[in-house]
């Protein structure tokens, strides 16, 4: 088991890595591993990782709320890579309780919190219980308010319990978005067709909008709500790290 301090000296190391290596460093350091796909442009994650290891585990989380066009894309990866790929889905009693009492619609009058915390982080506790590290597609350039400081490999903060820390791995962390397309334009990498029609960050149906050219990636994503409550519980350590 790594200590923070280690950690810290290999994210330090790596800092300036290619992704790839990164994703690799995350295979030998790792025993039971898995990539975080939410069915967005971090797709480039699992073309870098079935290069280094054909039957890699990828999971995504379900929330019941995402655009057909993401649902048909996690299947076509799943086609296209060969892959199994766990979808997770929220507890079916409290998300029938949650809507009998707030309705379909509560994240716009309350906000996302409660929605997010049964459909996203239950099921992300779940899938992580047994787990030692999870990779993810965070890049710094997500978010000037949350994300500036997100390295390429962590202890997960909100997800490492005393008896079982939890590795985090952040390949893309020092990538930006043009680098992030150059690849997939590069490698010809499937990728979401929102993509096409003005989506960058694709999150739940309701809770995204296309975005007009100027306007940052992250201004699509709840956007009656303050930058820096951004973050849906997925990535909550990037709120607390900041203070
Ligand atoms: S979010 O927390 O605001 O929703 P974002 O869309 O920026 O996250 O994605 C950052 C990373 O979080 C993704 O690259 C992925 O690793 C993980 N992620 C986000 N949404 C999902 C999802 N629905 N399923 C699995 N992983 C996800
Ligand atoms: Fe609910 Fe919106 Fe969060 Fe999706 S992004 S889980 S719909 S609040």
């Amino acid at each position: 088991m790594l200590t923070i301090e280690e950690i810290s000296k290999l994210a330090d190391e790596y800092a300036e890595k290619h992704p790839k290596e990164i994703i690799a460093l995350a295979l030998e350091s790792t025993q039971n591993l898995t990539i975080s796909f939410s069915g967005a442009e971090d797709v480039v994650l699992i073309d870098l990782a079935v290069k280094l290891k054909k039957d890699i585990q990828v999971f995504t989380l379900d929330t019941g709320r995402l655009h057909p066009e993401t649902y048909a894309f996690i299947d076509k990866v799943r086609e296209h890579y060969g892959l199994t790929i766990d979808v997770m889905s929220p507890d079916a009693a409290k998300l029938e309780a949650y809507v009998k009492a707030k309705g379909l619609y509560d994240f716009y009058k309350s906000d996302h919190h409660e929605c997010c915390g049964i459909r996203k982080v239950e099921p992300l506790k779940r899938r992580l219980a047994n787990l030692d590290g999870w990779i993810t597609g965070q890049r710094k350039d997500q978010s000037p308010d949350t994300r500036t400081d997100v390295a390429v490999i962590e202890q997960d903060s909100s997800f490492s319990t005393p008896d079982k820390p939890l590795l985090k791995f952040n390949p893309l962390a020092n990538w930006s978005s043009s680098q992030v397309w150059e690849y997939i334009r590069m490698f010809d990498v499937p990728y979401n067709s929102l993509h096409d029609r003005g989506y960058s960050s694709i999150g739940c149906e309701p809770c995204t909008k296309a975005i007009n050219p100027g306007q940052h990636e992250r201004e699509g994503r709840w956007w009656w709500e303050e930058q820096t409550a951004k973050e849906c519980g997925l990535h909550q350590g990037n709120i607390i790290a900041k203070g």
